[in-house]
C-alpha cells in the first residue's frame, strides 16, 4: 500500500475490491490486454498521472496499467463521481489516489498533487489536468511524453489550444476513436437517461423529452427516450445534425419553443447556458432537468438559484426549485453529469471498449512519442480496429472476410457497368 494518498477511508477497500472484481468480469477485452501487459510490461518505468472518474471501471484500467509496469497517481475528473470504496481499494493496490466523493474545495489541489509526481503520460477526462499543467505547472511538462483525452468536451478544449499553438505536448484524442465515440457516447450516455428513473421513478411513456444537441451522446439519449415511449424533441445549432434528427423522426425546434412542452430536459452539448432563466420561467410545473454533458455549465444552476424563492432537497440526487410563479422544477445531481452521479457511470461492458483504447494508446505513446508533434492526434486506425476485433471475439461473434477475387475487386477501378 502507498503512503501517498488522500481519500475518504482506506477501511472501505474490501467493498471496493468486490466492486472492481464485478467490473473486471464484464470487461473481457481489457482483461485480454491486461494479460499481454502483464507478460510484456510495455509501461515499465512509465509514470502515469490520471484525472478520471474514480469508478470501478477506471480501477480496472488503472490496475491494467500497474500490471503493465507503470506507477500511477490518480485524481477525480468530477467532484461527485468518485466511488470512495474503489479509491480505497486502489490505495491498497499501491496507487496514489487523491479523490473523495463531494470534493469541491480541493478539486484542483488533488490535480496538483498528481502533477507533482512528475507523470510521463497524462490521462484526462475533460482536459482539466492538461490545462492546469499548461497554466501553472509548466515545470512538469518536459518529462511528459504525451497525453490522452477521454471526452468530447476535453478534445474540443485541446483542439483550441492546438490551433492557438499553446499545446506543449502531443495529445491523442481517445474520444474520437470509433470504438469509443460510437459506443460509449451513444449507448453509454444514451442509457444514462435512466438516471431520471433511478432518481425519481418517473414514467417516460407519453411524456415529452427535450434533448439538447444531436451529437453521439444526444443521439443515443434521443433513441433511448423514444424507446421508453417519450415524444422526443431535439434542439440543435448545427444544420446538418438538425437535419439528421429530423430524418431520424424527431421534431426539431429552438429551445425557447421546445421547453414550453417539456416534461424532461436533457443536455449534452459541451456548451454553456443551454438552459437559463428565460427557459426556466417558461417551463411547465414539474419539469425535470438532467445534464449528461461533461461540465456543470449547461444548465445555469446560478440562474436557477437566483430565480427560485424556495429549494427543497427531495432525495440524495434531486433538488426541487420553486419559482416565483409557483412552478416547481426538479434538478438532478446539482446539474453535474447525472449518469455519473446517479448511476455510477457507464456500464462496465461499454467502458471495456473505451478503456481498451486508453490502454493501447498508452502503449502506443511509449513507443512512438518521439515522432509526435505538439498537436491533437486521432487514435491510429489499427488500434481502433483491433479493439473491435477483440470485443467481437469476447462476444463470440464471427464476421465475414473477403476472398481473393473480392479483395482484388475492391482495390481496383477498371471494372464498371
Ligand atoms: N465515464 C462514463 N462512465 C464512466 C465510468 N463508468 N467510469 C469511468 N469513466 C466514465
Amino acid at each position: 500500500m502507498t503512503s501517498n494518498y488522500k481519500i475518504k477511508d482506506v477501511g472501505l477497500a474490501s467493498q471496493g475490491q468486490i466492486s472492481i472484481y464485478l467490473a473486471e468480469s464484464r470487461m473481457p477485452t481489457l482483461m485480454k490486454i491486461r494479460s499481454s501487459f502483464e507478460k510484456h510490461k510495455p509501461l515499465e518505468n512509465i509514470s502515469i498521472g490520471a484525472c478520471l472518474h474514480v469508478t470501478r471501471e477506471t480501477a480496472a484500467l488503472i490496475r491494467t496499467f500497474s500490471l503493465g509496469g507503470a506507477s500511477i497517481a490518480l485524481c477525480a475528473s468530477n467532484p461527485l463521481s468518485t466511488q470512495d470504496d474503489v479509491a480505497a481499494a486502489l490505495v491498497k493496490d499501491n496507487v496514489s489516489v487523491y479523490a473523495w466523493h463531494g470534493n469541491d474545495s480541493e478539486y484542483y489541489d488533488c490535480m496538483r498533487r498528481v502533477l507533482d509526481q512528475k507523470p510521463n503520460i497524462l490521462i484526462d477526462d475533460g482536459a482539466d489536468l492538461i490545462v492546469l499543467a499548461h497554466k501553472e505547472r509548466q515545470k512538469a511538462l518536459p518529462t511528459v511524453i504525451g497525453a490522452q483525452e477521454e471526452t468530447t468536451t476535453g478534445v474540443n478544449r485541446l483542439q483550441i489550444m492546438s490551433c492557438k499553438k499553446l499545446l506543449k505536448i502531443p495529445v491523442i484524442a481517445v474520444n474520437n476513436a470509433k470504438t469509443k465515440m460510437m459506443f460509449d457516447n451513444r449507448y453509454g450516455t444514451g442509457q444514462g437517461i435512466i438516471s431520471v428513473i433511478k432518481a425519481l421513478n418517473t414514467l417516460f411513456a407519453g411524456k415529452t423529452a427535450v434533448i439538447a444537441g444531436y451529437g453521439w451522446c444526444s443521439r443515443g439519449m434521443a433513441m433511448r427516450a423514444k424507446g421508453l415511449g417519450a415524444n422526443v424533441i431535439v434542439t440543435e445549432i448545427d444544420p446538418i445534425r438538425a437535419l439528421e434528427a429530423v430524418m431520424d423522426g424527431f421534431r426539431v425546434m429552438p429551445m425557447a419553443k421546445a421547453i414550453k412542452e417539456a416534461d424532461i430536459v436533457f443536455t449534452a452539448t459541451s456548451c454553456k447556458d443551454v438552459l437559463t432563466k428565460h427557459h426556466f420561467i417558461d417551463m411547465k410545473d414539474g419539469t425535470i432537468l438532467a445534464n449528461l454533458g461533461h461540465f456543470n455549465v449547461e444548465i445555469s444552476v446560478e440562474d436557477l438559484e437566483k430565480l427560485s424563492k424556495k429549494k427543497v432537497k427531495i432525495n440524495e440526487y434531486v433538488e426541487e426549485y420553486e419559482l416565483p410563479n409557483g412552478k416547481r422544477l426538479y434538478l438532478l445531481g446539482e446539474g453535474r453529469l447525472a449518469n455519473l452521479v446517479i448511476l455510477g457511470g457507464h456500464p462496465s461492458e461499454i467502458m471495456d471498449l473505451s478503456f481498451s483504447i486508453q490502454a493501447l494508446t498508452a502503449k502506443y505513446l511509449t513507443v512512438n512519442h518521439a515522432n509526435l508533434e505538439n498537436i491533437v492526434y486521432d487514435v491510429p486506425e489499427e488500434i481502433d480496429k483491433n479493439v473491435a476485433i477483440a470485443k467481437l471475439e469476447t462476444m463470440n461473434i464471427q464476421i465475414d472476410t473477403l476472398n481473393k477475387v473480392q479483395e482484388a475487386y475492391v482495390k481496383s477501378f477498371e471494372e464498371g457497368t
